[in-house]
């Protein structure tokens, strides 16, 4: 099959108006990704070759998104939205290149499913020329119905144009379909638009080609892959069954999740095997977790990358350029950004640590802030090897402490502080005998003489 040349049509015209948002609806995201982005990944898994993204409302945000998730995709614009088949005409040019598969997609419909792609496919190449991926539902309403003679699909009826008996079915379009490239262009073109919505529907292709004696199929997947997202509940829902899927994915490749449905993850997470993540964990996007690392409770994390044997959390915040070497530590109420946190190093409480190097066994007290911005630039801090930073301190960027570096705690340091140095920062203590007794009869004598007054 991988012979065969296709192009996978998406269509991504749709308004969005029910999602009540500025921003058009299939640049919603899951997990962190649009889902149009998520229907190219399938395409793309499936082994489709070229891309056309066919584009509407919000053309210029669509074409800016589309350079991240598909460089290479072809972006056409239906200017008007007429239905599905005139969507995909929209893509004529790339079509008539002739291609032996046309896959077409909803960008709306981010869980569906590669197999179920490469399965249409595989009946394009066993000689159909249209093959549509159903699903059954107990609930079909608002679905395009399959309708059969003797086993054989003759066409889909929109709900609309659905007689009361057609209602009845519940094996339903799915929205994807694969169709016969030599065929493709003759039978949209051949589409009307006389239907309850007066539109051109892709699905009339169907009972086209049966009427033409061409080989029409369908297929058969499961109803997320026909989940389509039309509002932010849906959006919603789609969210949950994709963790659910990734969470499972994780747990089947070595990754303990404790409490899985409180684990959120990004859709490019790597985790390695024999990482324990403990409940309430955020992934943002680009983590990348080695074997063996435990994640405490609440943490939230992303941009970060973590060797194997590390300990995060609980209620640590990983930012982006976080990076963990193998057995660092990084503990409770404690942020990391843009900073190195090399072998074994501890960061272990209550720390801000920003733009910075902590060397290898280093240990950084409870309190320690690197101060790494004056209002207007940062500035980095580079911590040596095996050095010592007590508890309470600042470390005020640009700024180093050497290798086996010494800083008293509650230190403001300023100025960098030498291989094996110790550095105080901080006013030296006085301890004046008996001087707090005398203190404290005075506040008292002057607090009485106040209620009298
Ligand atoms: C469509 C199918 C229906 C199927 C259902 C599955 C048709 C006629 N109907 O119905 O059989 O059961 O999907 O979810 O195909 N779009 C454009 N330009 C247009 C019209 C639509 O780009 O002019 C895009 C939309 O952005 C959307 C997709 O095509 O991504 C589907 O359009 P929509 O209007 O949502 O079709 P449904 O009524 O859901
Ligand atoms: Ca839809």
């Amino acid at each position: 099959m991988s012979q065969r040349s296709c192009l996978s049509v998406i269509l991504a015209a749709g308004e969005g108006t029910r999602m009540k948002s500025a921003v058009p609806k299939v640049l919603h995201t899951i997990a962190g990704l649009p889902m149009v982005a998520h229907v190219v990944k399938a395409a793309e898994a499936a082994g489709s070759g070229e891309l056309a993204l066919v584009i509407g409302h919000g053309a210029d945000e669509m074409r800016k998104a589309a350079l991240k998730f598909a460089p290479k995709a072809e972006a056409f614009v239906q200017e008007k939205r007429l239905g599905t088949a005139h969507a995909v005409l929209a893509a004529r040019a790339a079509i008539s290149k002739g291609y032996d598969d046309i896959l077409v997609m909803f960008g709306d419909t981010p869980l569906i499913d590669p197999e179920a792609l490469a399965a249409a496919r595989l009946k394009l190449a066993e000689g159909a020329a249209v093959v549509v991926v159903g699903f059954r539902t107990e609930n079909p309403s608002g679905y395009g119905r399959l309708i059969e003679k003797a086993g054989k699909l003759v066409a889909i009826r929109e709900e609309k144009d659905c007689s009361d008996e057609e209602k009845k079915i519940t094996f339903c379009n799915g929205g994807l379909m694969a169709v016969a490239g030599r065929h493709a262009l003759k039978l949209l073109d051949q589409v009307g638009s006389k239907n309850a919505k007066g539109e051109y529907y892709l699905t009339d292709i169907v009972e086209i080609a049966a009427a033409q004696g061409l080989d029409v199929v369908a297929t058969e997947a499961s109803f997320e892959n026909a989940l389509g997202i039309n509002n932010r509940a849906e959006l919603a829902q789609a969210e949950g069954i994709w963790q659910q899927r990734r969470r499972r994915e994780a747990m089947l490749s070595g990754v303990t999740l404790i409490a899985p449905e409180t684990v959120f993850f990004s859709h490019d997470t790597e985790i390695g095997a024999d990482t324990i993540v403990e409940p309430n964990v955020w992934f943002g996007p680009d983590v990348k977790i080695a074997t063996g690392v435990k994640i405490h409770a609440f943490s939230h994390i992303e941009g970060a990358t973590i060797a194997s044997n590390c300990d995060v959390g609980p209620f640590a915040r990983l930012r982006p350029g976080a990076d963990l070497r193998t057995k660092a530590k990084v503990g409770n109420f404690c942020e990391v950004k843009q900073a190195i946190v090399e072998e074994g190093a501890k960061v272990n409480h209550l720390t801000y640590i920003g733009d910075a190097r902590i060397g290898a066994g280093a240990n950084i007290g409870a309190g320690t802030i690197t101060c790494n911005y004056d209002g207007y630039s940062k500035f980095f801090t580079d911590i040596g090897e095996g050095a010592f930073i007590g508890s309470n301190s600042s470390l005020v960027a640009p700024v180093s402490i050497g290798k086996g570096g010494y800083i008293a705690s509650g230190s403001v340091i300023t100025e960098s502080v030498p291989d094996d140095a110790l550095a105080f920062g901080r006013a030296r203590q006085r301890t004046l005998p008996g001087k707090g007794k005398e203190l404290r009869e005075r506040f008292s004598q002057a607090a009485a003489a106040r209620k009298k007054g």
